[in-house]
C-alpha cells in the first residue's frame, strides 16, 4: 500500500527528508512504501541538493495539502504563517501531519492538538526538539510511568556550536554564527537561536509533554548568548565551569489541581564534571529526572539536514505503520500516548520565589575593604557565598570580582545586588549568570 507524502518546504530539512525517501534500500521496508507526491517551495528555480522531477514542485502549499494523492502532510517550511494555517487545513481534511516546526507547536500546540483530536488524526513532532535525538516519543511513551521532577538540557545546536568553538578555539562569535548558518543549523532568522527563543520554544514543548499540560510560551524567562561576554566564559573556565545555554523545566511544590513549574532558558555555568558539560558542537543533550527512573540522558546531533530528517521520517513511519495496521486508519481511535493530549493545567511560578546558585562579575575600585563590603551586602540579604575571587584588569586602580553563591532565593539575591550596586566602590554589576 503506497502512502503519498506532501512536503511543505525543500530547504535543509525538506531536502534531507526527500533524500531518505529517494533511497529506501537498507532502511525499514515501510520507507519503500512512501511516495513523494508534491513539494511546496517558494522558488522552484533554486538549486537543490536532491534531484526531483520538476512537476513535483509547486509554489502553492495549499494545493499540496489538498492534493488527493497526498495522505500525510509534512510541514518543514518554518515560520508561524502560513505554516499554522496549512497544518490546520491538513487536519481539517483528515490528513495526519508531521512537523519540525517548534515555533508553531510552542505557540499553537493546544489549538492544533484540539483540531487533531476532533478529526482523529495524529500530529507528530519528533523533529521539533533535539534534531535527531529521540526525546518526544520517549517522553510521551517510554517514560510515561514516571513523575517527572526535572527536564534540563542543551537544546539549541547553533548556540552550542558557537559556545564550543569560542571556548575551544577562541573563534569570533560572528564567524562561528556564519558557519552555523552555512551548515544549516541556524533558523532562517538566527536571532531565534542566539537570543534563546528557539530553546524556549523547545522547553515549552518538552515541559508540556513531561507535565501533561500546555505551558504558556510567552511567559518563559529567556536569555540568550548574544550578550554573553567572552571574559565570563574565560573566568568560568578558570573556576572549573563551562558555560552552556541551558533550558530547564522543573516541577515545583503546589496544589493538586495544577502543576506549578519553574521553566527558563539562560546561559549557565556547569561544573566541568556535570553530564551536560561535555556536550559540544552541534550536539544536544536532554537530562530527564523522574520517579522512579532516576536520571536518563538523551544525546546526539541537535540540528542539520540528516539528523532532523531522521526524526521526521520516523514520525512518517509511525503514521504509515498505523495506516498499514488499520487499513487507512481513518476510523481508528487515536492512541492516547502517541496523540499526547493535555491532562492537567500547568502554570509557571513567579521567578522571585525560585532558588538558584549564581555567578556575579562586579567591576569595582581596587581598594581595601571592597570585598568586605560586598560580602556584607550578600550576608545582610541572607545570601551565602561559595567563593569570591578577584581577577586582574587592564586598568590600574580597578578590579574585577567574581562571586559564586550557594543556592539562594532569587528575591534575596536581587536584594543583595541592589545593595551592592549602591556601593560607592562598585562601578557595575557587569554580568550575572546562573550556576548549577
Ligand atoms: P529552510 O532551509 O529555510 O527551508 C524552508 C523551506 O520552506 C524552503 O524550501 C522554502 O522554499 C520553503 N518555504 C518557506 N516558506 C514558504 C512558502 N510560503 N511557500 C512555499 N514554500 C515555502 O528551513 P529548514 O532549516 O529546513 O527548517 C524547516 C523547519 O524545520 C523550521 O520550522 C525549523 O525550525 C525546523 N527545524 C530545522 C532544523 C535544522 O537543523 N535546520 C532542525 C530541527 C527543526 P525555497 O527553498 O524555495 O526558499
Ligand atoms: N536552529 C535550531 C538549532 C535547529 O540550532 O538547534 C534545530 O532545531
Amino acid at each position: 500500500m503506497t502512502i503519498g507524502i506532501g512536503l511543505l518546504g525543500l530547504g535543509t530539512v525538506g531536502a534531507g527528508v526527500a533524500g531518505i525517501l529517494a533511497t529506501p534500500s537498507g532502511r525499514h521496508p515501510l520507507v519503500g512504501e512512501l511516495a513523494l507526491r508534491r513539494v511546496a517551495v517558494r522558488d522552484p528555480a533554486r538549486p537543490r541538493p536532491v534531484e526531483l522531477a520538476a512537476e513535483l514542485l509547486s509554489t502553492d502549499p495549499e494545493a499540496v495539502v489538498d492534493d488527493p494523492a497526498v495522505d500525510i502532510v509534512v510541514e518543514v517550511m518554518g515560520g508561524l504563517e502560513p505554516a499554522r494555517s496549512l497544518i490546520l487545513r491538513a487536519i481539517a481534511a483528515g490528513k495526519p501531519v508531521v512537523t519540525a516546526n517548534k515555533a508553531v507547536i510552542a505557540r499553537y500546540g493546544e489549538e492544533i492538538a484540539a483540531a487533531a483530536a476532533a478529526q482523529g488524526v495524529y500530529v507528530l513532532i519528533e523533529a521539533a526538539v533535539g534534531g535527531g535525538i529521540p526525546i518526544i516519543e520517549p517522553l510521551k511513551q517510554s517514560l510515561g510511568a514516571n513523575r517527572i521532577q526535572r527536564v534540563s538540557g542543551i537544546i539549541n545546536g547553533t548556540t552550542n556550536y558557537i559556545l564550543s568553538r569560542m571556548a575551544a578555539e577562541g573563534a569570533a562569535y560572528a564567524d562561528v554564527l556564519a558557519d552555523a548558518q552555512r551548515l544549516g543549523y541556524a533558523e532562517a532568522d538566527p536571532a531565534a537561536d542566539v537570543q534563546g527563543g528557539d530553546a524556549a520554544d523547545k522547553i515549552a514543548i518538552l515541559a508540556g509533554l513531561a507535565y501533561g499540560g500546555s505551558v504558556p510560551r510567552a511567559t518563559i524567562p529567556t536569555e540568550g548568548i548574544d550578550r554573553l561576554d567572552a571574559r565570563d566564559v574565560a573566568y568560568a573556565a578558570q573556576l572549573g565551569y563551562v558555560v552552556k545555554l541551558l533550558a530547564v523545566a522543573q516541577a515545583m511544590p503546589g496544589s493538586q489541581a495544577e502543576q506549578l513549574l519553574d521553566v527558563r532558558v539562560h546561559p549557565t555555568l556547569l561544573p566541568k564534571v556535570h553530564p551536560l558539560a561535555g556536550v559540544n558542537g552541534v550536539n544536544n543533550a536532554i537530562l530527564v529526572e523522574g520517579d522512579p527512573v532516576g536520571q536518563v540522558m538523551f544525546y546526539g546531533p541537535g540540528a542539520g539536514a540528516g539528523p532532523t530528517a531522521s526524526a521526521v521520517v520516523a514520525d512518517i513511519l509511525n503514521i504509515a505503520g498505523i495506516r498499514q495496521a488499520t487499513g487507512n486508519g481513518s476510523n481508528a481511535r487515536l492512541d492516547p500516548l502517541l496523540a499526547a493530549g493535555s491532562w492537567r493545567p500547568c502554570r509557571l511560578v513567579d521567578s522571585a520565589v525560585t532558588s538558584h546558585r549564581n555567578y556575579v562579575r562586579l567591576r569595582t575600585s581596587d581598594r581595601a575593604g571592597v570585598i568586605g563590603a560586598i560580602g556584607t551586602c550578600f550576608g545582610e540579604a541572607g545570601v551565602s557565598i561559595q567563593s569570591i575571587v578577584q581577577f586582574e584588569t587592564q586598568s590600574a586602580g580597578d578590579a574585577e570580582i567574581v562571586v559564586i553563591t550557594h543556592e539562594v532565593c532569587e528575591a534575596n539575591f536581587r536584594q543583595a545586588l541592589a545593595a551592592i550596586e549602591a556601593l560607592a566602590d562598585v562601578q557595575a554589576v557587569a554580568a550575572c549568570l546562573r550556576t548549577l
